[in-house]
This record gives structure tokens, C-alpha cells and sequence, in this order.
């Protein structure tokens, strides 16, 4: 793949990502013998360490009682002191039914394969095709030319992935609530899947509602929604506003995942991302229980564990398997080009897929 200056911009190669990930989760769902547990626990910190906290002390996640303090863009801390070595661990975690296994076999390992070329049967649509492509992610409209990113389907090691088919998608969706949930590479995955889907439902039938934390594409025919919750660091933060989130502090309330949660809860397939929103330096925790606006600092990746393992009891604990399907997708290169350049082309995404429960 070429490199011009142009796209040295940043974000500018995020539709391919988009376009890869996205066609790999669409398959995942589509795909009928679909049930693996497979979980990376603890992404690749290289030489980071997370703390030098040897000794934890457990905390429960709070509830959405009101109690604390919302925390938003304006909230800042009156202290900071160094992390206390304070995790979260959720009510009874190995009595819930979350922690039940799906019974079903796995019959192929689709997360075994690799990304082929396939000009006859991709690209699924065209960018100029759907109304809600958003201007962030439209490469082809603002001169992109070359648009070989459209072409690579993913390709099972040991098997074959059933090909796109839209109403076989909203078959499946029918009375379904789908959700993405995260930063902005889940946005482009969202309004990817919104573009595969929306071509066959007629205008009148089909809904977009305004850009707020939850957007809704809804389809009347379906009574089938396809959402967007934007959480990019999955437990409350104060970068949780959908528009002015760039902020130069990063807090988050690490025992809080449940302010988000009550909007995600009732979804039939969660997709969820995080990581790149970590990367931005140190992350103060404000822990509900502090009442004055006390802080506590830890470097980002450990904060991300941190939020990670709340994330990870909540979907222990309130996810039934049989009911709920729960993806999670991991580690995106950042949207630079420069960083392609020193990592390698894309095409090894590693797309960590985490299906509850948690083992
Ligand atoms: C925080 O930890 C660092 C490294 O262990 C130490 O140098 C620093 O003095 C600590 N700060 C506070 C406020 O305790
Ligand atoms: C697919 O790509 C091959 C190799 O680049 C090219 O020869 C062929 O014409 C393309 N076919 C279509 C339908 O675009
Ligand atoms: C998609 O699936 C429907 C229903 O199974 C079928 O009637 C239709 O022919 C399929 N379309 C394509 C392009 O395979
Ligand atoms: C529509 O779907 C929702 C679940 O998302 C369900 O609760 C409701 O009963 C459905 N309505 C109809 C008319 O099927
Ligand atoms: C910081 O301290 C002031 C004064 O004690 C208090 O009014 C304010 O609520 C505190 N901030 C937070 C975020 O708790």
C-alpha cells in the first residue's frame, strides 16, 4: 500500500479498519456454529509497568443511586496521590449464571484465518451509497483514490464464512437491539454496519436519531435497532461527552461502569472497544467513595486494567451466554499513518474477540 501525504493526516486510513473489522464481526455473527471462548486476557503492556503495587484491596462497583458526584468535561480534581492499589470485584461473582459456559461445540475456529483479496464479491457497498456515512470517515468523497481497502474479506483457516447477505442480517436482527460500544474506531464499525444494512429498508421505514452519547439507527419493518453508546473508556469518565471529549486530563471513575451499563444492558449483541483513549498518559481515578475530589494517578495502561476488570465482571455477572452475545474488540494501531509505517501493514489487525462469560 502506498503512502502520499496526504494521508499522513491523521485518522485518514480509518475506514480500513473499519471495513476489516467490521466484515470479520458481521461474519462472526451471521456464522451459524459461532461459539468460541476465546480471551486475551492482559493486552501486551510490552515493558510498561502497570504499577509498582504489589498488594491490592478490593472495592465493589458503585451503584447508580446518584450518590456520587456526575462526573463530566468540567470535573477536576482537588488532589492527586499516587495509586492505592484498589481494584473492583463485583458482588458474588461465582455464584452468578453469567459464569456459565455455553454448551454448544465449536465446529471452526473463525478467528483462525487471514485477510484475502476478493474483488468479485467486495466491496458490500458503496460509500456514496449510504446517507449516514459521516464526512470523518467519507475517504472516497474527500479524493482517496486508491480503494483496494474495500476488497479484503476475512478467510477462515478451516473454513468458509458464509457470504454477506442483508436480509439474512435482518432476519437474524429481527426484534434485536445491536449495540457497539466505545471510542471512535466503534463509531466507524457502527456507521460501517449501518451502511451494509440500510440499502433494503425504504426511507420511510428507516430512522437516524440526532448525534447524542446513544445514537440510534432504527428500522420499523425489523423493530430492529443498531446503536452507537459512545464510552471510550468504558467506565465513567469525564471524556464521556459525545462532541467535546478531548480533554487534557483524563479522570475516570474506575468503579463505575455501571452509569454506562444502564444504557447497554438490554442490547442482544454488545460489541464493545477500548484502548487508544488509554494511551494518552496518566489517569486519575476518583474513586465514589471520595467525596472532596480527592485523586489517585496511574499510568494509562494500568488504568485500563483497572476499567477492563470492572468491565469484565460486570459481563460475568449479568451476562446470560444463551441470551446476550458479547464481543470485545482489542488493540487498533493508532490513526496515524507514520505508526502503519513502523508496525506494518495493517492486515495483522489482531481483533481479540471476548465472549462471555469470563473463565
Ligand atoms: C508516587 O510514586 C512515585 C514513584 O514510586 C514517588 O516517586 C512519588 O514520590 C509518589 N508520590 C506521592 C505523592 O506519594
Ligand atoms: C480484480 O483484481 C485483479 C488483479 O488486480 C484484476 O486483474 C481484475 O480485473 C479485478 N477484477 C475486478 C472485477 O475488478
Ligand atoms: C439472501 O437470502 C435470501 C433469504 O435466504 C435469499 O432469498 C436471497 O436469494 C439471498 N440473496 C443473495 C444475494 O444470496
Ligand atoms: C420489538 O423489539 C423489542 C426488543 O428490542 C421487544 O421488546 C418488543 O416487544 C418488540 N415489538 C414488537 C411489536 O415485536
Ligand atoms: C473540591 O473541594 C471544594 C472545596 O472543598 C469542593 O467544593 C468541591 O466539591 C471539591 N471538588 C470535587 C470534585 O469534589
Amino acid at each position: 500500500m502506498s503512502v502520499t501525504p496526504r494521508w499522513s493526516r491523521k485518522k485518514s486510513h480509518f475506514p480500513l479498519l473499519a471495513v476489516l473489522l467490521l466484515a470479520f464481526i458481521t461474519c462472526s455473527i451471521l456464522y451459524n456454529e459461532f461459539s468460541i471462548q476465546q480471551i486475551h486476557e492482559s493486552p501486551d503492556h510490552g515493558s510498561t509497568p502497570t504499577s509498582p503495587q504489589t498488594s491490592f484491596t478490593y472495592v465493589k462497583p458503585n451503584l447508580p443511586n446518584g450518590a456520587s458526584e456526575v462526573l463530566d468535561r468540567f470535573s477536576s480534581c482537588n488532589s492527586t496521590r499516587n495509586y492505592s492499589g484498589k481494584k473492583i470485584q463485583w458482588v458474588d461473582p461465582g455464584t452468578e449464571s453469567g459464569r456459565r459456559r455455553s454448551a454448544r461445540q465449536e465446529s471452526c475456529d473463525v478467528f483462525s484465518g487471514k485477510w484475502v483479496f476478493d474483488n468479485q464479491s467486495y466491496p458490500l457497498y458503496k460509500e456514496s451509497d449510504c446517507p449516514y456515512m459521516s464526512d470523518q470517515l467519507a475517504c472516497h468523497k474527500h479524493g482517496r483514490s486508491d480503494l483496494q481497502y474495500q476488497y479484503w474479506r476475512w478467510q477462515p483457516h478451516n473454513c468458509n464464512l458464509k457470504r454477506w447477505n442483508v436480509t439474512e442480517m435482518w432476519e437474524k436482527l429481527r426484534g434485536k437491539r445491536l449495540m457497539f460500544v466505545g471510542d471512535s474506531l466503534n463509531r466507524g464499525q457502527w456507521i460501517s454496519m449501518v451502511c451494509l444494512l440500510q440499502s433494503v429498508i425504504p426511507a420511510d421505514k428507516k430512522s437516524m436519531t440526532p448525534n447524542a452519547q446513544l445514537t440510534i439507527f432504527r428500522a420499523e419493518e425489523y423493530n430492529a435497532t443498531v446503536e452507537f453508546l459512545w464510552a471510550p473508556l468504558l467506565v465513567e469518565s469525564n471524556s464521556d461527552d459525545p462532541v467535546n471529549h478531548r480533554l487534557s486530563e483524563r479522570i475516570i471513575r474506575p468503579d463505575s461502569v455501571l452509569k454506562h451499563s444502564s444504557q447497554w444492558e438490554h442490547a442482544d449483541i454488545l460489541i464493545f472497544n477500548s484502548y487508544l483513549w488509554w494511551r494518552q498518559g496518566p489517569v486519575k481515578l476518583l474513586w465514589s467513595s471520595e467525596e472532596n475530589g480527592n485523586c489517585e494517578e496511574l499510568d494509562g495502561l494500568g488504568a485500563m486494567e483497572l476499567a477492563m476488570g470492572a468491565w469484565a465482571d460486570w459481563v460475568a455477572s449479568k451476562v446470560i451466554p444463551q441470551k446476550k452475545r458479547v464481543f470485545f474488540v482489542t488493540t487498533s494501531p493508532t490513526h496515524f499513518w507514520k505508526h502503519l509505517q513502523e508496525y506494518g501493514a495493517p492486515t495483522p489487525i489482531v481483533t481479540n474477540v471476548y465472549i462471555a462469560p469470563r473463565m
